[in-house]
């Protein structure tokens, strides 16, 4: 029977700045500290020894540690940090701490986790884990659990994958953050009123580094590397970007959407421009009519046919605006996003749900009801495209030559192209924009 043994550690002081957590957690600790004990240890007292309290607006100070707000509703902030944790109030807590000073996150909690490894190991000579713990609220789950955010010593995943079930399936996707289920089960002795900060977990040797090569598990030494080593830390629990499914919160969706002009060759994923598409058709339409059309237009040869095209119907237009030959090719040579994509999607309209009125008033009225709902139709593919991780530019061009681009893309009676999107992957991020004042553009009557 395997088992497991979960000891919290009380008397510790209240921790000062410059506080030397090893020797106060020794002191207090049960005097048995042996090889594969864990220590799970609140952040909380790693930040106060490190001066991470700091007299500070709360807000600000949130503001201070976020590198990316995900999701806002009234005065809850779920916020990026420095250290790629997704986290209520960016980990800027403001409860067991005087009043007007906030407590923030240790600057490097593997960094602590390593040196309090080593501090305690040299104090005993045990070869011990240690985990940093903070609490986090999860997105699809009531309640809050511990979860390690710093680590040494200690794997923080034990990878099932490529193992049988008992059935003799083999486990495709299954790794267990083992290093978030010490915390969590740290919690349950150690409390939330900061008198039980550390919690000592004994039963999980295998999971702790082994301090000379004689003892290394195949799984201790694949997974983390060298004996006598630190691991990967907490780091390697926090999933990369391109891994995450849910990466865009509530705040920055729409903010993601901006326009990209240069692309990389990378061609785009049809599913994904699929995906697009489908969120694109959800926008609201007059007379509940579904007036969206998209042409889709990959193929080298259609693109160039297309903007061929059009741009033949610009120099017309420009010849008759009086135009010299030398400044049109002037004009023309400007580098053209859509020619730089390496796909394009034409939407278009068609408005045979509109409605005809005896009166031009009333017919124009009808037309600039399809005209904003395609407006509408619009904004939903780039943002989705977006959330896709590719980048659009919506480019007018076709809206000024609309019977020519509809001849070269041979498109059905009666859709009226509605600009073009050009669509890829941006070559370099977009310059950042400053937020923009709705008072500015708001009259209250
Ligand atoms: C209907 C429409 C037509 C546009 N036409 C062009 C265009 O011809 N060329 C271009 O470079 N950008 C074009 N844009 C993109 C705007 O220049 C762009 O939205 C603006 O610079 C704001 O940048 P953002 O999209 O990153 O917020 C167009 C946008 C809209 C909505």
């Amino acid at each position: 029977m395997n088992e497991l043994r979960i000891v919290g550690v009380s008397g510790l002081p209240e921790i000062t700045p410059g506080a030397s957590l090893a020797e106060l957690i020794v002191a207090a600790a049960p005097p048995d500290l042996s090889d594969g004990d864990i220590l799970v240890v609140t952040s909380k007292i790693v930040s106060k020894a490190e001066g991470r309290v700091v007299r500070a607006d709360r807000d600000d100070a949130i503001a201070a540690e976020t590198v990316r707000v995900v999701a806002r509703r009234g005065p809850t902030t779920i916020a990026q940090t420095r250290h790629g944790l997704v986290m209520a109030a960016a980990g800027v807590d403001s409860s067991n701490t005087a009043a007007g000073t906030v407590v923030l996150l240790p600057e490097d909690p593997d960094g602590s986790a390593r040196r309090l490894r080593k501090s305690i190991g040299d104090l005993t000579g045990a070869n011990i884990g240690v985990l940093i713990t903070d609490t986090m609220g999860r997105p699809w789950r009531n309640g809050q659990t511990d979860t390690a955010i710093g680590a040494a010593g200690v794997l923080p995943l034990r990878d099932h994958r490529g193992q049988p079930d008992s059935f003799g399936n083999v486990l495709e996707v299954t790794v267990a953050a083992v290093a978030d289920e010490i915390a969590a089960a740290g919690d349950l002795v150690k409390g939330k009123t900061d008198q039980v900060p550390v919690a000592i977990v004994r039963g999980l040797a295998d999971l702790v580094i082994p301090a000379s090569a004689g003892s290394v598990s195949p799984e201790a030494a694949a997974a983390a590397g060298q004996p006598g080593g630190d691991g990967p830390g907490a780091a390697a629990l926090i999933r990369p970007a391109a891994e995450d499914m849910f990466r865009l919160g509530a705040a920055d969706v729409l903010a993601e959407r901006r326009t990209v002009r240069d692309f990389t060759a990378e061609p785009v994923d049809p599913a994904a421009v699929r995906r697009a598409i489908a969120a694109a058709v959800t926008a609201p339409a007059p007379h509940h009519s579904q007036p969206w059309r998209f042409a889709v237009v990959e193929s080298e040869q259609a693109r160039t046919r297309l903007l061929d095209a059009m741009l033949a119907a610009w120099v017309t237009d420009l010849r008759g605006d009086g135009f010299t030959e030398e400044q049109i090719a002037r004009r023309t040579r400007r580098g053209e996003p859509l020619r730089r994509a390496p796909l394009l999607i034409v939407p278009c309209l068609l408005a045979d749900a509109a409605h005809t009125y005896p009166d031009a008033r009333r017919n124009a009225s009808e037309r600039a009801m399809f005209l904003v709902a395609m407006g509408a139709g619009v904004q939903n593919l780039l943002v989705a495209l977006a959330v896709e991780g590719l980048g659009s530019c919506w480019i007018s061009s076709t809206l000024f030559c609309g019977p020519v681009a509809a001849a070269a893309l041979d498109l059905p009676a009666g859709w009226e192209p509605m600009g073009a999107v050009g669509v890829g992957h941006a070559a370099s991020p977009p310059p950042p924009r400053p937020d923009r004042d709705p008072e500015a553009f708001i009259i209250d009557r």
